[in-house]
């Protein structure tokens, strides 16, 4: 059987929407299934495919890719791309079990998994993704980690490879502790829960603390992990509304009204609108958290993350009734990769926490732990901090500059003062996911803002996250993204087209 002739038989339609890897995986797969390519078959190597079909080698990589992703094939280093065993309908997709009938019920985030398959789709050869909220991975600290390491190797003990306490790594937890205590937010080891990842903290905390039904305030927009997790949970969201200012007379009706378990808040350079709570309103918002015993919880990825001046004390730093509950991570000034977070909280809570973790994971990794507490013994922070902070800050500058000469009216937005994302919004006829699906065939992705508001609320607003590139590819990007809006705007002053839903 000539594969080569075969393949050279598929015929691509660039005009369509359909990106071209994904025309040619499915050509593939459905020769795969009718068993025209075999099990065990050679496939041509990538170089050759992108010949075959007058593709460039990206897209012939990520038909390949995506295939692999799907259990179809199987790349061997060195030897080439097979198909792989199991492929066929025969030995997979006919197994007869009905695994969506035996599956717990689940919660199905409205949006995400649209949002999750567009942005992960690599629809375009040189894609600038503006949609993780995750930093330049030419940032990630490598070398500082690996002289830490180096110094302390003497001081790991092969015990502390094996099993620890559910609590962390104890001379992590010692050094955190101490570190934050040097930034003004006083902990003691028992106060701190090593998590891995904020996102393991908040549900840890949603485990702890929420039954079906319970009420939960949030702000509106806010973190979409935290609203997905609560919702997940059967928690009845509250929301305040949009804007700089927390309304505080809505948030102490809402405390009368319906005695709510927790306020999860982003103090400082939220996400995803990089706003911040002034002083006033931090200390009015413990006043009346304090008179209702209210828990809030402080998730605080980003204060460490101005790009001028740092941001007022967090809520934690201004507790004085041990009523809040701080989150905090490695994931955004160092690497995401690191699954590092903590919780900063009352001993009380940090033990049903732990009993919680138990169940998940008995601890989170040795390594990781072992590898930030030798960060913050050498202190070598700062200086990694001084540099991220410098370079974001150019690097907002230049989206911003970009977004005022790419996509002038069409966009506005408040320069953030810290964190990594810009919050622009759109004129109102224009609905973000329509926009995204409109701009995957330029390269670019972001998040749309509808994601960010409970209660499936339309909005129209996207987030752009700037850490990711350097000051030309976000430039690029958003000369992209002005393309895909002057798209989307044509295709809205059609007769036929939607009208704008307002901004809820
Ligand atoms: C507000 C907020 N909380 C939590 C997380 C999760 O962070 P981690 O990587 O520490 O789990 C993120 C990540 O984007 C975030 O923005």
């Amino acid at each position: 059987m000539d594969i080569t002739k075969m393949l050279s038989g598929i015929r691509l339609n660039p005009a369509q929407s359909t990106p071209l890897y994904l025309q040619i995986a499915t050509a593939l797969s459905a020769k795969i299934s009718d068993f025209s390519i075999p099990v065990g078959a050679k496939l041509p190597p990538e170089r050759e495919l992108s010949r075959l079909l007058g593709v460039s080698r990206t897209t012939a990589i990520n038909a390949y890719s995506l295939l692999e992703e799907r259990g179809l094939v199987s790349t061997k280093i060195g030897s080439g791309t097979f198909v792989s065993a199991g492929s066929t309908p025969n030995q997979s997709q006919s197994t007869q079990m009905p695994w969506d009938q035996l599956f717990a019920p689940g919660y199905k985030a409205p949006l995400s998994s649209i949002i999750r398959s567009i942005i992960a789709s690599p629809t375009a050869d040189d894609m600038i993704s503006m949609a993780a909220g995750m930093p330049d991975p030419a940032f990630y600290p490598l070398q500082m980690i690996q002289s830490a390491l180096d110094r302390n190797k003497r001081a790991i003990d092969a015990a502390d490879f094996g099993l620890i306490a559910t609590e962390g790594y104890l001379p992590l937890r010692r050094s955190l502790a101490a570190w934050q205590t040097s930034l003004d937010n006083p902990a003691t080891p028992d106060q701190i829960l090593i998590v891995s990842g904020s996102q393991q903290g908040l549900y840890l905390l949603v485990k702890s603390f929420i039954e079906p039904r319970d009420y939960v305030i949030v702000e509106s927009p806010t973190y979409l992990g935290a609203i997905q997790l609560l919702e997940a949970a059967g928690a009845r969201l509250l929301t305040l509304p949009p804007g700089n200012k927390l309304d505080l007379a809505m948030l102490e009706d809402y405390l009368i009204r319906y005695r709510p378990k927790l306020f999860y808040t982003m103090s400082s350079f939220k996400n995803p609108t990089g706003s911040v709570m002034e002083l006033a309103e931090r200390r009015e918002l413990l006043r009346l958290a304090e008179k209702h015993r209210l828990t809030v919880i402080e998730d605080d990825p980003y204060s460490l993350l101005y790009h001028g001046s740092p941001p007022p004390p967090s809520l934690k730093q201004l507790d004085s009734f041990g009523g809040v509950v701080q989150l905090g991570t490695f994931s955004k000034n160092l690497f995401p990769g690191l699954r590092t977070g903590w919780v900063h909280a009352a001993p009380p809570v940090i033990n049903r926490l732990a009993q919680e973790k138990q169940f998940v994971d008995l601890h989170s990794n040795n390594l990781a732990q072992m590898i930030v507490h030798a960060a913050l013994e050498e202190n070598s922070l700062p200086l990694h901090l001084a540099m991220v902070r410098r370079e974001y800050k150019k690097r907002r500058n230049a989206m911003a500059a970009a977004i005022k000469k790419y996509c002038g009216a069409a966009m506005r937005f408040e320069l953030p003062e810290g964190g990594l994302y810009i919050w622009g919004r759109l004129n109102p006829t224009i609905l973000p996911t329509e926009l995204l699906r409109r701009a995957a065939p330029f390269g670019i992705s972001f998040i749309p803002g509808d994601a960010f508001y409970a209660h499936g609320a339309v909005s129209h607003e996207i987030r752009l996250c700037f850490a990711t590139h350097d000051e030309e590819r976000l430039a690029e990007g958003i000369r992209r993204l002005a393309k895909a809006l002057n798209v989307a705007t044509a295709a809205e002053s059609l007769p036929a087209a939607s009208a704008g839903r307002p901004i809820i």
